[in-house]
């Protein structure tokens, strides 16, 4: 059988969160650095919803919290990164069981008397005393969940119908694409997935003709250490012909279906991984793992117990509205066709540079424009030389920098120095462009990301 394409599901965009406590300070020195570009053929095309991202199946635990994905605010900061999958998925995923029989909560119920005309795409914003309680609340809630976490003891929790239309909409209503994780830890007494959960569930989506992708656990190599059962790939797989043949049942086969999900492949998990793909490769449409960058890496057990977690946390989330400034900047201007870009000389492993053909939906570029993205992990400002036979184009620079003393763990984030906010609700900010006097160089401060479109670069592989 061939094998079957790779689909990376990133967890928290393509550069990844940067090391803790990093301060950009002033410049100590100024470094040139050449470039080198080889644009003679694509290396590599990717997805136009390259740079996805997920919603935790926490969420769902207390299903009142779902009413969040009505927020306006929200679906315009998503429907910013569409075309895209959302990921519904994390350790909850095998914790979650669907009812149909069970009732909307109050807030859920508001949420659905918002919508105008029964049109799930124009709801008004949730009603502001159930918003504020329920933000109120929150906290508490993220306490439980966290405190699950670390002392690894999960709970059941069930879903109902409502939550699962909530999901769908907000994903629709986004131009996002649904991927839904099954709970893969409902087994029989011999351990071999009991499907009669998932049946319900795709029963009723069939019903509700949604367009939904699937997946069936999440880090299937960690059950042991999550609920005490050991599932070996060989039986996953088997569990994933199961899934398949159910899919064909109730979706008529058009359904795509993901996995394993496995954890960081290494180890006793690349083991799973392939043995999970001899018995299982043939009925699935990817193969997903998850990539940590550099929090999950450098964790430790005491990161975990430590007391104050609840407070990185909440720079984590920090953290990831910066992110949503950088992946909204990808998305207008990194186009799928990949190309390649290095560095010469000993600077390289802290200076990271990517080499696309320019996104020619953003009106102000055209074919043959060339975005080069760059992240700079040195403590120094670097200069960017480009080749010479692009030295004198015309360059936009897009330089994201944290705002404020407070450098990476900043709340804000500025765009050639201007503070990005949502104007209102329904609109985001115009990611205006600083353009370069040909020949400059590209200036990329210490731990700051810059995006550099290379106009007019005629290059044949991006036309
Ligand atoms: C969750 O429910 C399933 C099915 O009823 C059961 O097998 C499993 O032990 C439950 N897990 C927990 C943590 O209660
Ligand atoms: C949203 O649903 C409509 C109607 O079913 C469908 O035509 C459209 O393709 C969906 N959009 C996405 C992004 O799935
Ligand atoms: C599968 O799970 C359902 C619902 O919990 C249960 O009624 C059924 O007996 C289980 N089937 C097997 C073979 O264990
Ligand atoms: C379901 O959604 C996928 C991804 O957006 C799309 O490629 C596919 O055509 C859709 N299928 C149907 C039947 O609408
Ligand atoms: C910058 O990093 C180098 C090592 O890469 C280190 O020796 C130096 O002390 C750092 N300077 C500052 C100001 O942090």
């Amino acid at each position: 059988m061939p094998p079957p394409p790779l689909l990376l599901l990133l967890l928290l965009g393509p550069l990844g969160p940067l090391p803790h406590g990093a301060v950009a300070g002033p410049a100590q020195a100024e470094d040139a650095v050449e470039l080198h570009f080889s644009t003679e053929r694509p290396r590599q095309l990717v997805s136009p919803a390259f740079l996805s991202f997920t919603i935790d199946a926490n969420l769902a635990t207390e299903p009142r919290f779902l009413t969040f994905l009505g927020s306006p605010k929200l679906r315009t900061l998503a429907r910013g990164l569409s075309p895209a999958y959302l990921r519904f998925g994390g350790t909850k995923t095998d914790f979650l069981i669907f009812d149909p029989h069970k009732e909307p909560t109050f807030e859920e119920r508001s949420y659905w008397q918002s919508q105008v005309n029964q049109d799930t795409c124009k709801s008004g914003p949730i009603p502001s005393d159930v918003e504020k309680r329920l933000q109120m609340e929150w906290p508490f809630q993220e306490q439980l969940l966290l405190r699950e976490q670390y002392q690894r003891e999960f709970k059941n929790s069930t879903y109902s119908k409502s939550s699962v239309d909530m999901l769908h909409a907000f994903a629709n209503c986004s131009g996002l694409h649904l991927i839904f994780g099954l709970n893969a830890l409902l087994r029989t007494a011999d351990l071999q997935w009991n499907s009669s959960n998932a049946r319900l569930l795709l029963d009723y989506c069939s019903s509700k003709s949604y367009n939904i992708s699937w997946e069936l656990g999440n880090e299937p190599n960690s059950f042991w250490k999550k609920a005490g059962i050991f599932i070996d790939g060989l039986q996953l797989g088997k569990d994933f012909i199961e899934l398949r043949k159910l899919l064909e049942k109730f979706t008529s086969s058009s359904a795509k279906l993901y996995g394993p999900d496995v954890g960081q492949p290494r180890g006793k998990t690349v083991k799973m991984l392939s043995s999970f793909l001899k018995a299982g490769g043939a009925v699935i449409d990817s193969v997903t793992w998850h990539h940590y960058y550099v929090n999950g890496r450098i964790a430790t057990k005491e990161d975990f117990l430590n007391p104050d977690v609840l407070d990185t946390f909440i720079v984590s989330v920090q953290k990831v509205l910066q992110d949503y400034w950088l992946s909204l900047l990808f998305k207008k201007l990194v186009g799928t066709t990949v190309l390649m870009a290095s560095v010469k000389g000993p600077e390289r492993g802290k200076l990271r540079v990517y080499l696309h053909c320019t996104n020619i939906n953003h009106p102000r570029y055209k074919e043959g424009d060339l975005t080069l993205y760059a992240l700079n992990l040195h403590n120094v400002t670097k200069r960017l030389l480009l080749p010479s036979h692009l030295f004198n184009k015309q360059v936009d620079k897009y330089l994201l920098k944290p705002l404020g003393p407070d450098g990476l763990l900043s709340k804000s984030v500025q765009l050639n120095g201007q503070t990005l906010r949502m104007v209102d609700d329904q609109t985001l900010p115009v990611l205006t462009e600083k353009p370069l006097r040909p020949g400059s160089s590209l200036g990329l401060p210490p731990f700051s990301y810059g995006f550099f479109v290379i106009r007019n670069a005629k290059v044949a592989a991006c036309i």
